[in-house]
């Protein structure tokens, strides 16, 4: 699978949204990333499922839907109903994740577990099976525009080995801090896909950006 770069929309101009989607998707962008935030399990709040419904309207490509907010299982119906094609839950709020990745496929969603940084990957051991990516968050989430957590790096060749050993085909897709100085080590660590805020959103030539973060990440 070539790699992919997920442009987070956290970091767009939300007056010019549909130019900013438009934008990211004609420069090569392969998933747009939709960061929800409940001011509960992250400090921050942002958008809820008419965001995603919004996006669905924008764009074709796939539209990757990360939930940071307690109870996720509540809300997996509506998001996979307003047009979400990945959704991923952080292990941290799920109590019965294997039942939630569950509820996500009964969807037709593909789904993903999130951990945070300081959550060991341990806790992937007997649900990896059932998942089509795993999210390395490599920043605490909540905000755009975080410093790479260093470490994460060694999460993610943990989890890649994890994949490998059982012969999975799993995906590893990695959050927060990814830019130009990052995107190579977090690739060769065995990432595959590659959320980017910052780093997209914000300069001036979106083409340029994703083009060196495909070129970084090989
Ligand atoms: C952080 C979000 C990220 C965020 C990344 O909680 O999950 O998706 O948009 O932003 P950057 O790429 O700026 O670190
Ligand atoms: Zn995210």
């Amino acid at each position: 699978m070539d790699k992919i770069i997920a442009p987070s929309i956290l970091s767009a101009d939300f007056s010019i949204l549909g130019k900013e989607i438009s934008d990211a998707e004609k420069s090569g962008a392969g998933w747009i990333h939709i960061d929800v935030m409940d001011g509960q399990f992250v400090p921050n709040i942002t958008y809820g499922s008419i965001i995603v419904e919004t996006c669905r309207k924008l764009t074709k490509l796939p539209l990757d839907v990360h939930l940071m907010i307690e109870k996720p299982e509540k809300h997996i119906e509506e998001f996979a109903k307003s047009g979400a094609d990945y959704i991923s839950v952080h292990a941290e709020t799920c109590p019965h994740l294997h039942r939630v990745v569950q509820q996500i496929k009964e969807q037709k969603v593909k789904a993903g577990v999130a951990l945070n940084p300081s959550t060991d990957p341990d806790v992937l051991k007997w649900v990896i099976e059932e998942l089509d990516f795993v999210l390395v968050m490599s920043v605490n989430p909540g905000f755009g525009g975080q410093k790479f957590i260093k470490n994460s790096i060694e999460k993610i060749k943990i989890i890649k080995k994890m994949i490998d050993d059982k012969n999975l085909k799993t995906k590893i897709q990695v959050d927060g801090g990814v830019n130009s100085s990052t995107i190579k080590d977090i690739s060769l660590a065995g990432a595959d896909i590659f959320v980017a805020g910052s780093a997209i959103f914000g300069k001036d030539d979106y083409k340029k950006e994703i083009d060196e973060l495909k070129l970084l990440a090989g």
